[in-house]
């Protein structure tokens, strides 16, 4: 059953995304990592939809993004790719995939294109990313690029700290995203900046930005699904908003579940199979539930 909307919408793709900052209308993106969740995203009409490696800490249970495999993010990747048919399709590039050589990296992206049918990878880091970004596009794979707060630099940044507080860090980030603007990236992910930081780098670039943790004034935002829904088990990061509480509803339907098994109210007649009434009456049963028999 479709929850949401009709099937009117143009599937979204990369030049979407550009068209809609020249439009000035905001991108909204969401992660997911399953097929019912993308369905609901695409079905909300979410322009992109990112099998993010936040996926090891949301739905894997790890405590950082840095154990999750190529070969489980295309796992999640293929069950996502057949719930989406209008959003546009990116994937996390995990840790590890890109970082030892441009040759293994970009076997990696075609995979995620080729096997899971990714549109776009995104990968993290600034300027020294700029080359293997190139390589990628040369390959016709799109990009999306990701600074700021890179959960990937975990232990560099010494924890997920708020980043370009310093001007020398402010002009990083600046010169790490003209960089990324000028090596042809469909988006940029702006993680955990300050908002003052956020709005020159999107006025100063072509490419869209999609915030998270970085004010309202980017092209876009995005947030993780498990956080937008209240099925994460921490208090959330100041920017997150939660729309909803799905885990305080879920746990209220499984202790309604637990008690009516333990009462016995759980299943009812209703929700029973029944002999037809010839085999009742040869196993010489009494016709005890003639109505529900008949459905
Ligand atoms: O993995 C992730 O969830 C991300 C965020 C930008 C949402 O990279």
């Amino acid at each position: 059953m479709s929850i949401t909307t009709g099937d009117f919408r143009q599937r979204v793709t990369v030049h979407t995304l550009s068209e809609k900052k020249r439009k000035h209308e905001p991108i909204v993106s969401i992660t997911a990592y399953d097929y019912p969740t993308a369905r609901l995203a695409d079905e909300a009409g979410v322009d992109f939809i990112l099998v993010g490696d936040s996926l090891a800490q949301v739905v894997l249970g790890y405590d950082s993004t840095l154990p999750v495999t190529v070969d489980e993010m295309l796992h999640h990747t293929r069950a996502v790719r057949r719930a989406v048919h209008h959003s546009l399709l990116v994937v996390d590039m995990p840790f590890g995939s890109y970082h030892t050589g441009t040759h293994v990296a970009l076997e990696n992206a075609t995979r995620f294109v080729k096997e899971a049918g990714a549109e776009a990878v995104k990968i993290e880091g600034g300027t020294s990313r700029v080359p293997l970004i190139q390589r990628m596009i040369d390959a016709e794979i799109p990009v999306v690029g990701h600074i700021g707060l890179t959960p990937q630099s975990v232990h560099r940044m010494g924890g997920y700290k708020v980043q370009g507080k310093t001007a020398n860090a402010v002009d990083a980030l600046i010169r790490d995203a003209v960089a990324l603007d000028e090596a042809g990236v469909s988006a940029l992910v702006l993680e955990g900046i300050p908002r003052e930081v956020a709005t020159r780098i999107t006025a100063e670039i072509a490419t869209p930005t999609i915030g998270i943790g970085a004010g309202p004034d980017c092209d876009g935002q995005i947030l993780v699904f498990h956080d937008l829904a209240g099925l994460t088990f921490h208090t959330p990061a100041k920017f997150v908003r939660r729309y909803c509480n799905a885990g305080e509803l879920i746990t209220e339907a499984l202790q309604s579940y637990r008690d009516d098994v333990r009462s016995r109210a759980f299943p009812a007649d209703a929700e029973s199979y029944h002999l037809p009434r010839e085999a009742q009456s040869a196993l010489g049963e009494p016709d005890v539930a003639p109505t529900a028999r008949q459905k």
